[in-house]
């Protein structure tokens, strides 16, 4: 039994920004930079400065600039919609690959550094589905990193941004006109609850691969910016489409996997069985460089064939020396596993990459509830559809912290003063009283869930899956008897990968069709009319999900 803290602090900031990946570092920026803000910018992150999926980010960023003849704005979206198989948002692909250019060159006035030739020229790779080379890299493949590293200066340098660590944003403060007025937090080592008021809260809290036994997220990457703004009555969209990245390292059994990025595919690399046999072609005449979702399917549908736990990638066709100067951090890694890739095969097999679905935004970041508004992997814009284009996220988070910013500048950011009864009530959940808890074995929780989400509502689903499921996954939710207050991150994080889980079973079983990443093995054709799929907490819910 461990009784809590009830310590409950209060302050005020003119906007607040939850997650320190590149989306909520370039808005923090940007912010800054626009706007006269008298109360200040906080940005919240929940483990240490930085810490983020963008800061694995391997392959690289869109770059659509204006300069390079071999490439169009017409040419990228035609490519994002192909991919997106049908359910991208026109106004939303054109709105992003436009401001591509802008962007890209803002970014290096922020001290970020992309690839380049003996010429100075940008070193432009080519990823899946990606008709030219439009795709710039740094590091090698260390994109995410260095953009990262370069944000994160910035920031901290930045006198008018206040950064809080180890905190995590745990309840959206929302009145009873479904206004968001501010955001209820936690910090994990003073075990302290802070109650900030702001009129503008942006989630940036990134996707939800921890959810899946088999991801390449990090540990943070429990879908808790979509989990608040659900509870909170914000609109989602298009929950059942999870991402599967087709080439993760495969050894050990581990879970956690390490990227084999795309762009090795893009340089050349192919996929084949241990003896060799290369097998794309059956699958489709794009072979290694179709859309991700079929390759992965394509991996997948190999390994049940074959009774295997993995196919593999065999880069040895690419000059040893460039494979050793282009992917530095894959050849490092693989070499510590024992794995020299310009002799060996490299074992992969397909795990949890990205998020499609989540808060539904508009371009300028706002939410259904107003002063609320989101960034980066958490928002389903409509860019992505029913499967991302590579390296199409990287840009949606920077082109959209920017238009967050610019809207901001255009209306009137006054720090909420009056609390209303709602609001009250809210925040006397976490400070009224000390609550005594029972510790829960959270390891076998966690891996209980993990193991649910990936054999039923994963590459592959049905019916039949799905609502073996949402039992569990209702079992499940008996095992962890919170209702507000829990007694660390972890269980605060498992309470949003629930209430995930459950909104991607749900819709993966409302959609009876097969589209992008949403596989039904029951409904394998694709309906003609494109449609996104909507939930609120309010509507259509089944009373499970809470
Ligand atoms: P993140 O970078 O995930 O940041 C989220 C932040 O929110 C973190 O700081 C986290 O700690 C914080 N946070 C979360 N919840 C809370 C909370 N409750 N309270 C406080 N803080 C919280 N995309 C590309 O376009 N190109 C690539 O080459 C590419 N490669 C990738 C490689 C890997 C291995 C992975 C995992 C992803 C890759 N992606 C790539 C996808 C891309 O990196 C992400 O979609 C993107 O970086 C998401 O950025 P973000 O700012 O939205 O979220
Ligand atoms: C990769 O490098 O393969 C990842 C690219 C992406 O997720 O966009």
């Amino acid at each position: 039994m461990v009784n809590i803290g009830c310590i409950m602090k209060y302050s005020k900031y003119s906007a607040v920004i939850i997650g320190s990946g590149i989306a909520g570092l370039y808005a923090a920026l940007k912010i800054e930079q626009q706007l006269n803000l008298s109360d200040g910018i906080l940005v919240i992150t929940k483990s240490k400065f930085g810490e983020s999926n963008s800061f694995y980010a391997q392959g690289g960023i869109v770059a659509v600039m204006k300069d390079n003849k071999a490439d169009s704005t017409a040419s990228h979206i035609s490519d994002t919609i192909k991919a997106g198989a049908g359910l991208s948002e026109f106004n939303t692909v054109k709105f992003i690959s436009e401001h591509s250019d802008a962007v890209i060159k803002d970014l290096l006035k922020f001290g970020v550094e992309f690839d380049r030739d003996e010429n100075d020229n940008f070193c432009f790779t080519r990823e899946a589905a990606h008709s030219v080379r439009r795709i710039l890299h740094s590091g090698g493949d260390a994109t995410g990193r260095m953009i990262e590293k370069a944000l994160c200066k910035k920031v901290q340098e930045n006198e008018n941004i206040d950064i809080y660590e180890q905190t995590s944003a745990i309840e959206l403060i929302v009145n009873s006109k479904d206004e968001c007025r501010g955001v209820i937090t936690f910090n994990d080592e003073t075990q302290e609850y802070e109650t900030i008021y702001s009129s503008a809260v942006i989630l940036a809290t990134g996707g939800i691969g921890q959810l899946y036994k088999y991801t390449t997220n990090p540990a943070g990457a429990t879908g808790d910016g979509i989990a608040l703004a659900y509870r909170a009555g914000a609109l989602m969209q298009d929950m059942e489409f999870v991402q599967f990245h087709p080439t993760a390292l495969a050894i050990d059994g581990e879970e956690k996997r390490f990227l084999i990025s795309e762009a090795v595919r893009g340089e050349g690399a192919k996929l084949c069985d241990a003896d060799g046999v290369e097998f794309m072609a059956k699958y489709d005449e794009r072979k290694e460089l179709a859309p991700r979702d079929i390759v992965t399917r394509a991996n997948f549908n190999e390994m049940l064939k074959n009774n295997t736990d993995n196919v593999y990638l065999n880069a040895t066709c690419i000059d040893s020396q460039k494979l050793f100067r282009r992917f530095p951090t894959i050849s490092k890694k693989c070499m510590e596993c024992g794995i020299d890739i310009a002799h060996d095969f490299i074992p992969v097999a397909p795990a949890a990459h990205y998020f499609m679905g989540g808060i539904k935004t508009n371009l300028n970041g706002e939410t259904s509830l107003k002063g609320l508004y989101a960034i980066g992997e958490t928002a389903s814009t409509g860019l992505h559809g029913a499967n991302r284009l590579a390296s199409n996220s990287l840009l949606e988070c920077v082109v959209c912290a920017y238009s967050v910013a610019q809207y901001l500048k255009s209306i009137e950011l006054k720090t909420p003063k009056q609390i209303d009864e709602d609001i009250k009530s809210l925040i006397d959940r976490y400070s009224d009283e000390d609550v005594i808890l029972d510790e829960l074995d959270m390891g076998a929780l966690k891996s209980k869930l993990k193991d649910i989400m990936w054999d039923n509502v994963g590459i592959l689903r049905s019916e039949k899956t799905i609502l073996a499921a949402m039992e569990e996954l209702r079992k499940l939710r008996t095992e962890f008897p919170r209702a507000y207050k829990c007694l660390n991150r972890e269980e605060y994080e498992f309470k949003n990968m629930l209430t995930v889980s459950l909104l991607i079973a749900y819709c993966a079983l409302l959609r009876k069709e097969s589209r992008g990443a949403h596989y039904r093995l029951d409904y394998p054709n694709t309906k003609e009319e494109a449609m996104h799929s909507f939930i609120t907490r309010e509507e259509g819910v089944p009373d499970f999900v809470k």
